[in-house]
Formats: structure tokens, sequence, C-alpha cells
């Protein structure tokens, strides 16, 4: 089973940030999450709101600002807010980065970015892209059949299911409330790997672990 760092360690260190990646690569994660949203000249920011108020305590909307006014912000009052590449960069293929879009507008630049490192030498397994925008994944996979893809979904199993099919999708990212033993077993009989999130408590990860999942996406990399 992979240990995924929900937008880095995020129990830990403030979320999606340098610090929090190098945090979940200490505590031996086999791969980060993140979430990207696009700036207004089309940088790919690793940010999980639309807003900044809540992590930066500066009002603003990411999409409306600028990648170098968006990095005068700081998350928590010192963290600088990432471009994807610097995350890509800093992480230098020493684990799988589960890209997670925010945004539609984010599918063309991320596949964009994936094909340049993997011509620099990335592998594409190294990439996992996920999103509830199933518009955006649909993108993807028209743009590059190799990128591997997960289906986000905290409601409909059997329509993300469907869905995750058609695009031959790599793995399924459903909220881990959601399981129950016998959706495993259907899930698993597609033939589909299964991340979970956002699994925090010990009495769940020993829970969901029992089930046979692929991957668990934590705040605490090393409880589970
Ligand atoms: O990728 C799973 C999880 O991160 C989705 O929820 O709000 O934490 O991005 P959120
Ligand atoms: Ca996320």
């Amino acid at each position: 089973m992979q240990i995924i760092a929900h937008r880095g360690a995020k129990g830990y260190v403030s979320e999606n940030t340098i610090a929090a990646f190098r945090k979940a690569l200490e505590m031996g994660a086999d791969g980060i999450e993140l979430d990207v949203h696009l700036s207004s000249d089309g940088q790919i920011m690793v940010f999980h709101d639309e807003h900044t108020d809540r992590l930066t305590g500066v009002s603003g909307t990411v999409k409306d600002m600028a990648c170098d006014d968006l990095q005068k912000l700081k998350v928590d009052l010192h963290h600088e807010i990432p471009t994807l590449a610097k995350v890509l960069d800093f992480v230098d293929k020493r684990c799988l980065v589960n890209i997670e879009l925010k945004v539609e507008a984010a599918a063309r630049p991320v596949t964009q970015l994936i094909e340049k490192y993997v011509s620099e030498g990335w592998n594409y397994d190294h990439f996992l892209v996920s999103s509830f925008d199933w518009t955006a994944l649909q993108e993807i996979r028209n743009r590059n059949p190799k990128i591997p893809l997960g289906v986000l979904t905290e409601t409909d199993l059997d329509l993300a299911i469907g869905f995750a099919k058609s695009i031959n999708a790599e793995t399924l990212h459903p909220y881990f409330h959601l399981l129950d033993e016998a959706s495993v077993k259907k899930i698993k009989a597609e033939n589909l790997r299964l991340y979970v999130w956002t699994v925090n408590e010990p009495e769940d990860i020993s829970r969901i672990e029992n089930f046979g999942i692929d991957g668990i996406i934590t705040d605490f990399p090393d409880r589970a």
C-alpha cells in the first residue's frame, strides 16, 4: 500500500509548501498529493483554495493574481506559494506526485508540464493526475493516453467506476466513508487501483487498510 502525504505532511507543516513536501519525504511517504490552480498569467500554482484569504490572511482570488504577486504573499506568515515546476524540481523523482486539478483550465498546462519533465528523464509513473472535475480528466486523456489518471468522488461510486473505465483511468479516489468491503470488491473487480482520502484517525487507518486498498492519502504519513 502506497502512503501519500496529503498536501504534503499537512498534519505537521503548512499545507502545499516545499516544507510540507520535505517533511513528507523525511517521513518516508511514497508520494505527495498537491492541489493546483492557475495564476492570471497562466502559471501552475500549488495551492488548495480558490481564494488566498484562509492561507495567507490577504484577500484575493488566485486566478486574478499574477504569479509574482501570489509569491509575495506568505502561507502561515513564512512559506512561499510554490509553482508546480518548483515542487517537481524539489521532488526530483524521489516519490509519486499526485497532482489534483482544482480547475479545468489547468488540464492543458499540466499535461504540457508533465510531458516536459518526461522528456527530461521522469517517467509517466512518477505522476498521477486526479480531479473531481471529470471534464478536466477527459481533456488530459484526449491529449495524452500515457498520463496516469485518478477519478475523485465523494458521492457516487458506481458513476465514478463507470467514468474511470471510460477514460482508462489508473486509480479511483473515493472519500473513505464511501467504502465498505463490498464496494472495495466491486472496484477491484474492475481492475482499478484504489486510493482513498483523507484518512487521518488511527482507527480509520486500520479499518481502511484491512480492506486491501492500494493507496492511502493522509495528513499524517507516519501514522499509516
Ligand atoms: O485528493 C484527495 C483530497 O485532497 C480531496 O480533497 O479538499 O483535500 O483537496 P481536498
Ligand atoms: Ca487535494
